[in-house]
């Protein structure tokens, strides 16, 4: 059974695990990992089987400072030690060719590395403690989403772990950025809290979207380049649709004040319909919405099969990062069936959190009008 330990105390303990080829659950300022020695193939094997995790999706690797990613890797180039100054500790992880220590079987068979300075204390302390670097998926299980509690880990991982470091809830609630370097053209393959604005203006130079994170998934054709998008992920048990209008699309969501109270009436009523049908057939519905449209639904949606959840304000991206998973979460364990969500901006970390949004609701978006 795995010790669950608050605050600093379970440092040292956690690295003796880590070194005796254990696994500890971690926080860090994006979602919990789950951490092995990243240069202990058996440790990476044990990740896989706790998660129920496909081999060839390779995990991160967590160092403590950038003086640790040079043996880990073959090439360092300028732009990836600019990233590094500039965004470490932070929710940025950077793929650069692998060295030789580094087995495959933490790369899921690839010649490289993904790399992450996480910003959290704790977890810093502990890999500095541990002496190796820490591969460390997020601490779900496979195809879940990720957890941003301690309590998360423990409901999907209890048993198949040996201690899990406690913080506490983690402050941006998606996973870290992930940005490619490890060819000629810098290529964004996940969106998080460091935006691909913020990547290309302190590079001076385009980073490109890799296609499958704009088509939203997978469609046929579009292969991804970071394995892990390919799975069907950050799934709730529910079924969930998004919904928006032609114009909010057309425009990115830049509208007029005038637009933008039509459109939130349309998306409003679109779903209060749905939620009213669904109620007639007997499922237990979730809304998401945001503190901005919430009177829209409250006033008019009834009943006590429907549950109404703020994720937060539109005016506050990282407000709504930090609750989309709990939110999930807390449905599957009401036993919801069917999540109607509000779209919002891909614009800033707005990307990201409409990139979990879009994976979470299998890619479809409806339109109100
Ligand atoms: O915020 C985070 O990044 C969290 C915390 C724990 O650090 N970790 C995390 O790990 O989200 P994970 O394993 O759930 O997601 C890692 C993603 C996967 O989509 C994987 O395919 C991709 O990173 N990835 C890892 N190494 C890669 C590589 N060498 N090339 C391309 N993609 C890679
Ligand atoms: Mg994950």
């Amino acid at each position: 059974m795995e010790t669950i330990v608050k605050g600093m105390d379970g440092i040292e303990e956690a690295a003796t695990i880590i070194q005796r080829g254990g696994l500890v659950a971690f926080p860090t300022e994006t979602v919990y990992g789950l951490g092995g020695n990243a240069l202990d193939p058996d440790a990476s094997r044990k990740i896989y089987a706790a998660k129920g995790r496909p081999s060839d999706n390779p995990l991160i690797v967590h160092v403590s400072c950038i003086e640790e990613v040079e043996p880990l890797v073959s090439a360092f180039p300028k732009e990836a030690r600019l990233l590094m100054e500039t965004f470490w500790p932070g929710p940025l992880t950077i793929i650069l060719p692998k060295a030789e220590i580094v087995p495959h079987e933490t790369t899921g068979g690839l010649d490289t590395v993904a790399l992450r300075c996480p910003e959290n204390r704790l977890t810093l302390r502990f890999i500095k403690a541990s002496g190796v670097p820490i591969a460390g998926p997020s601490a779900n299980t496979s195809g879940k989403p990720s957890p941003t509690e301690a309590e998360h880990v423990l409901h999907d991982l209890s048993g198949k772990i040996d201690m899990i470091l406690d913080d506490g809830p983690v402050g941006i609630g998606v996973e870290s950025t992930i940005i490619d370097l490890s060819g000629d053209t810098p290529t964004l393959l996940r969106p998080g809290a460091v935006t691909l604005e913020e990547l290309s203006e302190t590079l001076g130079r385009e980073v490109v979207v890799d296609p499958a994170i704009i088509a939203g998934g997978v469609s046929e054709g579009v292969h991804p380049k970071a394995p892990g998008m390919k799975y069907r992920h950050y799934a709730p048990n529910a079924k969930m649709a998004l919904v928006t209008t032609k114009l909010l699309k057309d425009k990115d969501y830049v509208v007029t004040e005038e637009e933008r109270r039509i459109a939130d009436e349309k998306v409003a009523a679109c779903i209060r319909t749905m939620v009213e049908e669904d109620i007639a057939k007997g499922l237990r519905v979730g809304v998401i919405c945001c503190a901005e449209t919430v009177a829209r639904y409250q006033a008019k949606v009834h009943g006590s099969d429907v549950d109404i959840r703020v994720i937060g304000s539109r005016q506050k991206p990282l407000s709504m990062t930090h609750e989309l998973f709990r939110i999930l979460r807390e449905f599957d364990m009401d036993g919801v069936d069917q999540i109607y969500a509000e779209s919002y901006s891909d614009r800033g970390v707005g990307f990201a959190l409409m990139n979990r949004m879009r994976k979470a609701a299998g890619m479809t978006e409806l339109l109100a009008d």
